[in-house]
């Protein structure tokens, strides 16, 4: 990473000339008000494009979903993710130029998620961010895949500023998070095993719902009774903000396997309701836990499972009842777009954050990290 107009030597031929756009954009930048950026985003399963004026104004935001295709295999098959992403990547950015009505020249950078994720997939959209970035002579900014889901919220609350506490539950991540400032993080829990959004797709598999799990659970659950089975809470014993899902997994695997050999019929919507609302008490329970003990005012949630009607509920009444504000991205900004990444990235290129031609994906980059 390089900061704009910081002397860097032997950088090589591509960091130089990369610098030299980032700093011709700089007196570019200094002579307008407006920073547009063209984001992509490859992480996982869709391919994204999205142009984004001053990290909050949507201008497009294309999403080509690969999720039909993983659904045959029960969940996302890396190669065919990479070779999909391949295949639709040039379109969709040129469609997200299009529908926001701006050609590449009107771009003041672009950005792209560069991990964490399957490292096949990200290396589409940075090797072709990289390749767009050269070719036209403008900015490369490299974004954390959880940054820009936090940023998310940016969009739908144009009045959201730092600090605040954000809760982030993906298919990959489950972390309660201090939003210090604008890409200024603190960790104060994580899962010490599955993900929130794993957890789902693997329970919904488990009851024949199939992938991906959360928007079906979610639906089905919305039949069932909550308090139709006791399944644990899990707590970590050695932190309040960290989380478990492996075990109520498992309690819901043995409660399966227990009624059929009992000859018992499985409710399906029970078991949906059931488990979502194990997984949403301990996610209220550790979110406001987390927000009296910093003090917060406020209070985000970011990624996939962020799009759960009943966590989304749940999480609404409790910040009302402790006089906090609460702050939800719109469902399809929850889930893997790439608005979040060019909402992300606007902060990063105003503090001045530019990468080089060596940039490279980092599937296991941890939030707070930077190449
Ligand atoms: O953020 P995301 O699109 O991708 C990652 O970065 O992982 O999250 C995908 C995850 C999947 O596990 C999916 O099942 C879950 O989010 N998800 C949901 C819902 N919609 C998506 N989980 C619960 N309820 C939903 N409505
Ligand atoms: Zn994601």
């Amino acid at each position: 990473m390089e900061k704009e107009n910081t002397d860097i030597e032997n950088t090589g031929k591509e960091n130089t000339d990369n610098e030299s756009a980032g700093k011709e954009d700089a007196g570019r930048e200094n002579s307008r008000k407006d920073i547009t950026i063209l984001a992509v985003e490859s992480s996982c399963d869709e391919t994204a494009a999205a142009v984004v004026r001053n990290g909050r104004e949507v201008l497009s935001n294309i999403i080509s979903s690969q999720i039909d295709l993983h659904t045959l295999y029960g969940g996302v098959v890396p190669e065919i993710a990479s070779r999909k992403h391949t295949e639709r990547i040039n379109q969709v950015i040129g469609e997200a130029l299009q529908k926001a009505g701006r050609t590449l020249g009107e771009m003041d950078a672009i950005a792209v998620t560069y991990g964490p994720g399957l490292v096949g997939a990200l290396l589409v959209g940075v090797s072709a961010a990289k390749a767009i970035s050269f070719a036209a002579g403008i900015p490369l900014v490299g974004v954390h895949h959880i940054e820009g889901h936090i940023s998310a919220n940016y969009i739908d609350n144009k009045e959201l500023k730092p600090p605040f506490v954000c809760l982030v539950v993906s298919g990959g991540h489950s972390h309660l998070v201090r939003v210090k400032d604008y890409g200024e993080y603190e960790i104060l829990g994580r899962t010490r095993d599955d993900a929130a959004g794993e957890a789902f797709d693997k329970v919904a598999r488990a009851i024949g719902l199939g992938y991906p799990g959360g928007p079906k659970i979610d639906r089905v659950a919305k039949e069932g009774d909550p308090d139709a089975i006791p399944f644990p809470r899990a707590k970590v014993a050695d932190s309040v903000y960290d989380f478990s899902f492996s075990g109520l997994k498992s309690a819901v695997l043995n409660y399966l396997n227990s009624c059929e050999m009992k000859g018992i019929a499985i409710r399906q919507a029970d078991v949906a309701a059931s488990f979502q609302k194990a997984v949403v008490d301990v996610l209220t329970e550790h979110s406001m836990q987390a927000v009296e003990e910093c003090g917060a005012k406020k209070f985000a949630i970011a990624g996939g499972v962020a799009s759960n009607t009943a966590l989304r509920a749940a999480l609404e009444k409790e910040c009302a009842a402790r006089g906090i504000a609460f702050y939800r991205p719109t469902p399809i900004l929850c889930t893997d777009n790439a608005a979040m990444i060019g909402a992300a990235a606007y902060y990063e290129f105003c503090k001045g954050v530019r990468h080089g031609y060596d940039l490279n994906a980092i599937p296991n980059l941890k939030l707070g990290e930077r190449a």
